[in-house]
């Protein structure tokens, strides 16, 4: 199983937080944009660096700046939306996509209903954007878009996993890294990741 699990202490006690079913809306909003921010930290690491020279006010000094690649996020809409802040927020000249995807509560498969991504694809590397990797159905067909659009090189960032999810992503995109706050334990007979922390999307936006 490939896949980079980012336990910094702050994530892993703001995640135990947003699993808490007594957690509402708001707090679990502000927690995912916290730890979405703390995770792109961690994502950008390799992050290739220039040379500039910058004045201060007593010297001249050379100094580092990010050597400008450009970069693209990709929500999965809804519940990837939740994850988006946090990121532009240390990422500003990112440019953002939005594929939108739903799962069929019958047959778990994802139903595509949205794509709008930058013009220059080929040119961006991508941090594709979910908070759920249950049966990995969502993220491989979104990675799949993404790659038939001319995307090259994509980053898949999440909160919370299942082995099925991280298994199917690394089958069918084993050049796809996957970077997630944690691998949980198995999937029920609906999909829900156990004992993950819900319907991400209903708890961002309070529709249940
Ligand atoms: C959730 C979640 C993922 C997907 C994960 O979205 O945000 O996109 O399920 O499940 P999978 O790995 O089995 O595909 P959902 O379909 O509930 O849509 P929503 O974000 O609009 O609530
Ligand atoms: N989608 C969610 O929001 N939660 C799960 O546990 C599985 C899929």
């Amino acid at each position: 199983m490939q896949v980079k699990i980012i336990n910094h202490p702050l994530i892993q006690h703001k995640l135990s937080i947003m699993r808490d079913v007594n957690t509402g809306t708001k707090e679990f909003r502000e927690l995912l944009e916290e730890i979405s921010m703390l995770m792109a930290f961690e994502i950008t690491r390799d992050l290739p660096l220039e040379d500039v020279e910058v004045e201060t006010p007593v010297a001249k000094c050379k100094s580092k700046m990010l050597a400008g690649k450009k970069l693209g996020v990709v929500p999965i809409l809804r519940a990837g939306l939740g994850m988006l802040n946090g990121i532009i927020r240390l990422m500003p000249a990112a440019k953002v996509g939005h594929v939108g995807l739903y799962r069929d509560p019958e047959t778990l498969l994802p139903v595509e209903y949205y794509c709008k991504l930058p013009t220059d694809v080929a040119e961006r590397d991508f941090i594709l954007i979910d908070p759920m990797l249950a049966t990995g159905g969502s993220s491989a067909a979104a990675i799949e878009l993404l790659k038939k659009k001319g995307a090259k090189h994509i980053k898949l960032m999440c909160l919370v996993a299942a082995p099925e999810g991280v298994k199917m992503v690394n089958e069918q995109h084993p050049d796809v890294e996957i970077y997630t706050a944690a691998v949980d334990d198995y999937l029920n007979d609906h999909g829900y990741i156990i004992p993950g922390l819900g319907d991400a999307g209903d708890r961002i936006f309070g529709t249940k």
